[in-house]
């Protein structure tokens, strides 16, 4: 049983080895990572959440945290001379494929010739050592992330609630990705083309390449978000009325198209009067429906977007919500229903992609262990404990049961440095 154990454990998707060089308050990191749930604990501005960060970098290239990237380069070694400064993480994966290294790489470079000093920064993607696309980074390592602030999903900006998606569907579907990214070239294209009209500067006769374009990469991002939100909010669903309310309360995930205007909120009329919402409940997975939609929005829309400079719709507006009972939950719930919302929506993501992909994703959790009851904290960490691997971080490792504890590895951080504890946290 032990062996067919350690085989299971060996073969899933797990990182091995993580290096840091010059990443936040990291300048040199060399950490070997153990299967199963670690407990990264130490006082506060150690480096526990940006030990996360790198993680979640590698599997997502974006951070949860910064607004920049260059943020990221230790700022030590920024301050130092040197014309070029390389912020360096690299993880080795096994996974049921075999053993990779991914790398990412932030290089900013100190511009001789600007006089305010200022440079320019790129990042580098390498699998294996050989240099890749960013986006072909993606799906090596793949990674769910609880943060305090998750609550924001629901009561943030639908800017928020896009990034989250996507970031999330971009673990798991390559192509969803590429085709994200070339809706967003063409939306700038056409934005550009746009202003350039209005000023006189560009006849009309390059719009319409444009706008095909935008609609059929755009009505394929708008489906594949409409199906995965669809997928999520079953599954949201379920563990949130079975597991974390006891069947009380119910939680509903509405996805929003982008391609009405005056975006229609809770009620089921657009400003025309008629039922967007049964339209798109019959729609949503009829690309070329949807694509006939969206060109009739762009096409209605021509006017006030000249006038603007910018396209008013397309799933670059789409939004998504939460109702409890029926109602919006950022309007009417309270922060505890907000929690469990999410709560619910991160198992639930869990779920999703280990059904997608085979493979139960690395976990991450930064201090939300603190925030739950005794009764959430346990389910959490049920399913923590069937992850191959969880990092979880804690200025307080009292909080975990004992038993919990007796399972986990557990990490000291402190100032940059990490250190594997010898004896076990909690028994002395
Ligand atoms: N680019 C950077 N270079 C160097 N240090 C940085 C950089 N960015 C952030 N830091 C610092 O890294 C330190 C550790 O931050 P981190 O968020 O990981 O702390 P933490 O251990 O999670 O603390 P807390 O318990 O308060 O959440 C902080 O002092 C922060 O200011
Ligand atoms: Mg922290």
């Amino acid at each position: 049983m032990l062996a067919y154990q350690l085989v299971y454990f060996v073969l899933l998707m797990h990182i091995t080895r993580l290096s840091l060089t010059n990443f936040r308050n990291y300048g040199r990191l060399e950490l070997d990572l153990p299967v199963g749930p670690s407990l990264i604990h130490g006082n506060n501005a150690q480096g526990k959440t940006n030990l996360l960060e790198a993680v979640y970098y590698l599997a997502t290239t974006k951070s949860p945290h910064a607004d920049q990237d260059q943020q990221l380069i230790n700022w030590v070694a920024m301050q130092a001379e040197e014309p070029v400064i390389v912020g360096r993480l690299v993880a080795q994966i096994s996974t049921s494929q075999g053993v990779k290294t991914i790398e990412m790489r932030l290089i900013y470079e100190r511009s001789q010739s600007l006089r305010n000093g200022r440079g320019s920064f790129r990042r580098e993607a390498l699998v294996d050592k050989r240099k890749v696309r960013l986006m072909d980074l993606l799906g090596h390592l793949r990674v769910v992330m609880f943060l305090p602030e998750d609550v924001q999903l629901i009561t943030g900006s639908p800017r928020q609630r896009r990034r989250y998606l996507d970031i999330t569907l971009c673990q798991i579907d390559p192509l969803y990705c590429r085709t994200l990214s070339n809706y967003n070239k063409v939306l700038e294209q056409r934005n550009a083309l746009l202003r350039q009209i209005a000023e006189g500067q560009s006849s009309r006769a390059m719009l319409p390449i444009y706008t095909e374009k935008l609609v059929k990469l755009g009505s394929r991002v708008l489906v594949r978000r409409a199906r995965f939100v669809d997928e999520l909010a079953r599954e949201v669903h379920r563990i949130h009325y079975e597991a974390l309310t006891e069947g009380r309360e119910t939680v509903r995930l509405h996805y929003l198209p982008g391609l009405w205007h005056n975006k229609p909120g809770n009620n089921d009329t657009d400003t025309n009067g008629k039922g967007w919402a049964a339209w798109w409940q019959t729609h949503s997975q009829d690309e070329a429906a949807v694509a006939e939609r969206f060109d009739e929005a762009v096409e209605t829309s021509f006017a006030a977007d000249l006038a603007r400079g910018a396209t008013s719709v397309g799933p670059h507006r789409d939004d998504w919500q939460f109702l409890l009972n029926g109602r919006s939950l950022s309007s009417y719930g309270s922060r505890g229903q907000q929690r469990t919302a999410i709560l619910a929506l991160k198992m639930a993501e869990i779920n999703w992609m280990t059904g997608q992909t085979g493979e139960v994703p690395i976990l991450l959790l930064d201090e939300v262990v603190a925030e739950l009851d005794a009764q959430r904290r346990a389910l959490l960490l049920d399913y923590v404990k069937d992850a191959n691997q969880a990092f979880l971080t804690a200025t307080d490792p009292a909080m975990f049961s004992l038993d919990f504890l007796r399972n986990a590895s557990s990490f000291l951080v402190e100032n940059g440095r990490v250190q594997l504890d010898t004896g076990q946290i909690g028994f002395s």
